[in-house]
């Protein structure tokens, strides 16, 4: 979101304590309708706020404790201006602390999932929970609110958080625990809603064909006259990416497809294939494996594997743009998801878990400038616009698959016989779910090869090779997921197949880790 549309629409202020989940706030807010900005609670001043002008003021989460010495704080202007606040986790607590109450550390934290109990009514749970209900949400913390300033009074609670959902409705200053922007607190949507509706009074008119037009508007100006190369994975954020550009610039953007060897089996026909089949847009075929192996041989550290594969895919870029007569642009289908794992969207203080390739691992000295239109959306978002630029089902449907490839699926050092281990079952895997016919109702699934070795017995034979884990994960933004709940046949079924199948494993495990408090992939 730009600054341009901020004149005609209704907006919400929401200022970032670095959680990882900030930007979740924004998108539940867009979904609605409402426009919004993101700003580090450390650049905003009382004078930006004012000229801002906001309808309300939404305070994030953070990885920080209010109990700590220098602990981040909303600006004192934020409480002063009468519209409405709602803080959220770190949010509730500093602004609590800051009106005069008092936030202790918990004696048992809460993490994933929790249920409260609905004691009042409000205007924020108004029409969404009902007095007395019991409500399934998402918590992460550690310190929780133990007194309430004056003017506050219980909405909710859970066992962890005596405090869950505070309100002032005097001074239209709500707080809660919980994490109502991410989609594993059901209701949390409309939560948000209730705020920014109900008690804000927006109207609810932006929406994401505005974004789409004005991204248009922001490649052409970006780009001029110059060339654009696009590194295509076959996934459907580089897709939308490559089609929303070559509608912007048409024949200025060629794709190409790097062939890392790190890929499923079968997936570098498909992609090649499915992409000349329906688009006429020029493509390079790349094959680059012997080189992405060769660079990876002794590494196990996952940082590390991801920056040489990031730096590995600029190299490429670099040549196959000198052939086509230089190109001055790298397109990548980068979403957010990418970009707050990596480093703080808005410059903000979250932490880093991981750093994507397309995002932490480029060289600083790269020639080529970054187009990344994709960068603050998701991928349900992704989604919505391929199907706005009428691309096919297939493309749109594609489970995603991270850059890095195969090499974060192979925790210790890649080999190639290791890659040829794991996609033979990964295979089996994705064979079986087709036949289930869940593929559409998982986010992603896929096989982890463990360098842990097991003992077995096969026939009458000892056999003594590597564990394979299956995962496979609900979610409809990635940045949080609970593990899809197979039942006991499937799953009996398909650890048969890949150990009779599949020489190198001999034994199937299932991840039913969520995220948090794992990521989707292992590394
Ligand atoms: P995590 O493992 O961070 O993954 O929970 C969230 C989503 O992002 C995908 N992912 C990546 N995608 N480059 C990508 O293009 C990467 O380096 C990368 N790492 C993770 C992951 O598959 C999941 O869908």
């Amino acid at each position: 979101m730009t600054k341009a549309q901020t004149s005609s629409h209704d907006h919400i202020l929401i200022l970032d304590f670095g959680s990882q989940v900030t930007q979740l706030i924004a998108r539940r807010l867009r979904e609605s309708g409402v426009y919004c900005e993101i700003w580090p609670f450390n650049q905003a001043d009382e004078t930006r706020i004012k000229m801002l002008n906001p309808r309300g003021i939404i305070l994030s989460g953070g990885p920080s404790s209010v109990l700590d010495d220098d602990a981040p704080a909303a600006p004192e202007i934020v409480f002063k201006m009468g519209v409405p606040v709602f803080g959220i986790c770190y949010g509730q607590q500093t602004m609590v602390q800051q009106l005069g109450g008092r936030v202790e550390s918990a004696r048992s934290r809460e993490f994933g999932r929790a249920y409260v109990d609905v004691l009042e009514d409000s205007e924020i749970t108004a029409n969404v929970w009902e007095k007395n209900a019991h409500e399934q949400v998402w918590m992460s913390h550690g310190d929780h609110v133990a007194c309430l300033p004056d003017g506050f009074e219980v909405i909710a609670k859970s066992d962890g958080a005596p405090y869950a959902f505070i309100a002032d409705k005097e001074r239209q200053f709500y707080g809660v625990q919980f994490h109502p922007e991410v989609v594993h607190t059901l209701h949390g949507r409309e939560l948000l809603k209730n705020f920014t509706h109900n008690v804000c009074g927006c109207s609810g008119d932006w929406t994401m064909s505005s974004f789409r037009a004005e991204q248009i508007a922001k490649l052409r100006t970006q780009i001029g006259k110059s060339k654009v190369i696009c590194g295509l994975s076959g996934g459907v954020d580089s897709s939308v990416t490559a089609v929303l550009i070559h509608e912007a610039i048409g024949e200025q953007l060629t794709c190409i497809y790097v062939d890392t060897g790190l890929m499923r089996a079968g997936e570098s026909g498909q992609v090649v294939s499915l992409f000349r089949d329906n688009y006429n847009i020029p493509l390079i075929h790349e094959d680059a494996s012997e080189r992405f192996l060769h660079a990876l041989t002794g590494i196990d550290d996952p940082e590390r594997k991801r920056k040489i594969i990031g730096s590995m895919f600029i190299d490429v870029f670099d040549e196959c743009s000198k052939r086509i007569g230089g190109a001055d642009f790298l397109a990548q289908g980068t979403l957010y998801p990418d970009v707050i794992e990596s480093v703080s969207f808005t410059g903000g203080p979250s932490e880093t878990i991981k750093s994507h390739h397309n995002v932490g691992g480029l060289p600083e000295d790269m020639e080529l400038k970054l187009v990344e239109p994709m960068r603050e959306l998701f991928k349900d978002e992704v989604r919505a616009l391929g199907r706005e630029l009428g691309m096919p089902e297939d493309f749109i449907r594609r489970h995603p698959f991270p850059g890095p490839g195969l090499a974060i699926r192979i925790p210790g050092e890649v080999t190639q016989s290791k890659i040829e281990i794991l996609r033979k079952a990964d295979t089996i895997y994705l064979d079986e779910i087709q036949k289930a016919g869940l593929y559409d109702e998982i986010w992603q699934a896929f096989a982890v090869l463990l360098p842990v070795k097991t003992v077995g017995v096969m026939g009458d034979c000892r056999t003594y090779d590597n564990v394979c884990a299956l995962r496979a994960v609900t979610a409809t933004d990635g940045m949080t997921a609970d593990y899809f709940p197979f039942d006991h046949e499937f799953l009996g079924r398909t650890a048969t197949r890949i150990i009779n199948e599949v020489h190198g494993i001999n034994r199937v495990v299932y991840d039913i880790t969520s995220k948090p408090p794992g990521t989707i992939e292992w590394e």
